[in-house]
């Protein structure tokens, strides 16, 4: 017979949900981690938050019997792929990613074997299959150091994110062919509402995200991964900065520098007030993140065949980006 779940509505609401986290882990020998677009209370509660890369790591150095990941899917996937012999806990199995969704694997199959002289270089916001089928994995972290890295005479596809593929190429000179894929949050950012906080907040650094289209991102003095974005933030304190990105960062960044004045951009004329929010990455709560860790699932699991293929490519990502450092 199935052992029955516990579900949210019978979480007991006087339940110290924090301490009973905290106590499951012990018992479970769990780490948890966090991605920075995660609500503050699911960062705080972590172990570790980081960026995809820095994530990656700790995935692949824990030493846990359980890794229970706050982020999305397919952060979630490259851990067990790192680590299969971990449980690899999710709050939510549906927190996907628009930039997954936009490249299917059979898709991204034909377009390698239409260009059969390119290597694939595929942003880590991808399905397992889709690893799987490249050569290198990258994140916005490490990519123009690993692109830096591949002979000049090497034609190279970039998939799935145009904006960061098309910033890439702007940065190196490298020219690359590019899968057409957005991330719904980083596209919809409005230039006309930067511009206007730009001319009110005039001494204010702009930083950005490399997913933001070109428009966006021209008016940026600072562009990089959401490890980078902190780590600019800290170093300029105290200042004024807007920032061009998912508003989960602004807990981390907040925390860093209490003293610092932050903007954070709206979205697109006559779009909501929460279009600049993730809306995968706010699928997972506390409730979802204790009720994983009781109920052992849901559980992120990847064939074994994709997931040798797919470690292939992540391991060249490892190993090309050891001199990219905090
Ligand atoms: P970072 O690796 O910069 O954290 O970006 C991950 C991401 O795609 C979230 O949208
Ligand atoms: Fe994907 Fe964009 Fe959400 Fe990141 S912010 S997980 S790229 S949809």
């Amino acid at each position: 017979m199935m052992a029955q779940l516990l579900s949210e509505k019978n979480i007991d609401p006087t339940l110290d949900l924090e301490g009973e986290i905290r106590r499951l882990k012990k018992e479970m020998n769990a780490v948890i981690l966090a991605h920075y677009y995660q609500e503050g209370e699911l960062q705080d509660i972590a172990d570790f938050v980081g960026d995809s890369l820095d994530l990656s790591r700790k995935a692949a150095s824990a030493d846990a019997d359980v890794i229970v990941f706050c982020g999305v899917k397919f952060m979630a996937e490259v851990a067990k792929i790192l680590s299969p012999q971990k449980l690899v806990l999710v709050p939510d199995l549906k927190a996907g990613c628009s930039l997954e969704d936009s490249c299917p694997p059979a898709d991204f199959k034909k377009f390698r074997e239409a260009h059969p002289d390119h290597i694939a270089l595929t942003y880590i916001n991808c399905s397992a299959e889709v690893k799987a089928l490249s050569d290198i994995i990258v994140t916005s972290s490490n990519a123009e150091a690993i692109i830096r890295q591949i002979p000049a005479e090497q034609k190279i596809i970039f998939a799935p994110d145009k904006f960061l593929g098309s910033y890439l190429i702007h940065k190196t000179g490298r020219d690359m062919l590019l899968w057409q894929g957005t991330c719904i949050v980083h596209e919809q950012f409005s230039e006309k509402a930067l511009v206007q906080l730009k001319a009110r907040h005039a001494k204010a650094h702009v930083i950005a995200h490399p997913e933001c289209p070109p428009e966006i991102l021209r008016h940026a003095s600072f562009v990089g991964s959401t490890s980078m974005l902190i780590k600019y933030a800290r170093e300029n304190a105290p200042d004024e900065f807007i920032v061009i990105t998912e508003p989960g960062i602004l807990h981390q960044m907040k925390k860093n520098n209490p003293e610092n004045i932050f903007y954070d951009v709206p979205g697109q004329d006559g779009a909501c007030a929460w279009c600049n929010t993730c809306p995968y990455m706010k699928l997972n709560t506390l409730e979802k993140l204790y009720l994983c860790m009781v109920n052992k699932a849901p559980e992120v699991t990847v064939a074994e065949e994709v997931r040798l293929q797919a470690k292939r490519s992540l391991e060249r990502m490892l190993e090309m980006s050891v001199a990219v450092n905090r």
